[in-house]
């Protein structure tokens, strides 16, 4: 009807679609996600976190002999993206389990197990199965939902919401980024105050606060990607390949480009690129190299050679200032994004990749928000 119209009009906030208008959110929605979370110290205290839904289980968290996290699709990503700062803040070994494979396995799981479910919607069901399967096995299980009251949010012993708001389009954006966002902090949590690591601490939490500025800036790039998404736009594979804290953002930009703009997309862990991908390369394949800098940068620049060298076609994503450094003479198109903390760059790099995953769409005329044969909740196994 014209009235059910209208009210979606007012929903969409002027955008045309709702993964444009969360895409574009982003800033605000981080923002909500750290409200009350970050506490800046007066002039003794440093600066530190607040989970109020874990703080009565910190201590066997910290314990636990493992952290387990287990997601399916873009949350699976988002936990990705967060082990290397879990890992190393917390010194607590951290596997990753994708929901039905943990369960398909009937993989180990111990009573000295942490295990995290991460879910946007709280009910994904092959998550609540592993989480059953988890509770069944004596793990202290946590949950990360952007739903209150969902049931994974209920059948955990305990928790954090992520406050996103609610997120319409079925592919996964703001949550995404809000993700991350919570399970760095819980991280810091985690880890605690120790003198060897405040630096780094300190380093983080000042990174949170200005974390919004930063995805607003890259917001920017708007027209950038959509541009780039001409170019792109009758190809039929995209490659994606991204390392360390971006091993994550190299899966979940392919994801988001094969789930809406329906084009064959794969992200790929660089330092696999000699063991098979390496054969796909040629003069006609696209593919995207993300190198912004961190630990990883002279690893990546390498890998940047060798792709040239077997005339590549690259997108390279890099951190601003980089172009000229990472860039084998005018061989490669170049989207440049700010740099902050290592552990957050995940959260910048994917905006751009979400921004091009939309344009693709657009171009291509698919249903942005409800892409071909996909649900926002998989509520069936
Ligand atoms: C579906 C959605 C994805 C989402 C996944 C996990 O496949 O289309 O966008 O990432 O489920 O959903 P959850 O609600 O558990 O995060």
């Amino acid at each position: 009807s014209v009235l059910e119209m209208e009210v979606e009009q007012i929903n969409k906030g002027g955008y045309e679609h709702y993964m444009q208008k969360e895409i574009h959110e982003q800033p605000e929605s981080l923002t909500t996600t750290m409200r009350g979370r970050l506490i800046q110290g007066g002039s003794c205290k440093a600066k530190t976190v607040l989970l109020g839904g874990l703080k009565d289980h910190m201590k066997t968290i910290r314990r636990s002999r493992r952290i387990v996290f287990v997601g399916c699709g873009t949350s699976y990503n988002a936990a990705l993206a967060s082990r290397p700062i879990l890992e190393e803040l917390s010194g607590v070994p951290v596997t990753m389990e994708i929901a039905s494979d943990l369960v398909d396995r009937q993989g180990p799981i111990y009573r000295e197990d942490t295990a995290v479910f991460v879910s946007q919607s709280g009910e994904t069901a092959d998550t609540l199965l592993a989480l059953e399967y988890a509770l069944e096995n004596g793990a202290l299980c946590v949950g990360i939902t952007n739903t209150v009251g969902s049931a994974i949010a209920r059948k955990t012993h305990c928790g954090v919401h992520i406050n996103a708001g609610a997120e319409i389009g079925v592919a996964s954006t703001k949550a995404y980024t809000s993700q991350i966002v919570v399970m760095a902090i819980l991280a810091l949590a985690v880890g605690g105050d120790t003198i060897s690591n405040q630096a780094r601490r300190e380093a983080i939490v000042d990174g949170l606060y200005d974390l919004p500025s930063k995805v607003r800036e890259v917001l920017k790039l708007d027209n950038e990607m959509k541009d780039l998404a001409k170019q792109l736009v009758a190809e039929q594979s995209l490659l994606v390949f991204g390392r360390g804290y971006n091993y994550a953002t190299a899966l979940e930009g392919a994801l988001k480009v094969k789930e809406v703009s329906l084009m064959h997309s794969e992200g790929m862990l660089a330092g696999e690129m000699k063991h098979g991908p390496l054969a796909l390369v040629d003069e006609n394949l696209p593919i995207i190299v993300i190198a912004t800098h961190d630990a990883c940068f002279s690893k990546q620049q390498s890998v940047i050679q060798q792709l040239h060298a077997r005339r590549g076609r690259l997108i390279v994503l890099c951190s601003k200032g980089d172009a000229a450094s990472v860039c084998p003479g005018d061989s490669c198109r170049v989207i440049e994004v700010p740099q902050v903390e290592d552990c957050l760059q995940p959260v910048v790099n994917i905006v751009p990749l979400q921004l091009l995953a939309y344009h693709l769409t657009v171009l291509r005329g698919h249903n942005v928000d409800q892409p071909r044969n996909l649900a926002k909740s998989v509520t069936t196994q």
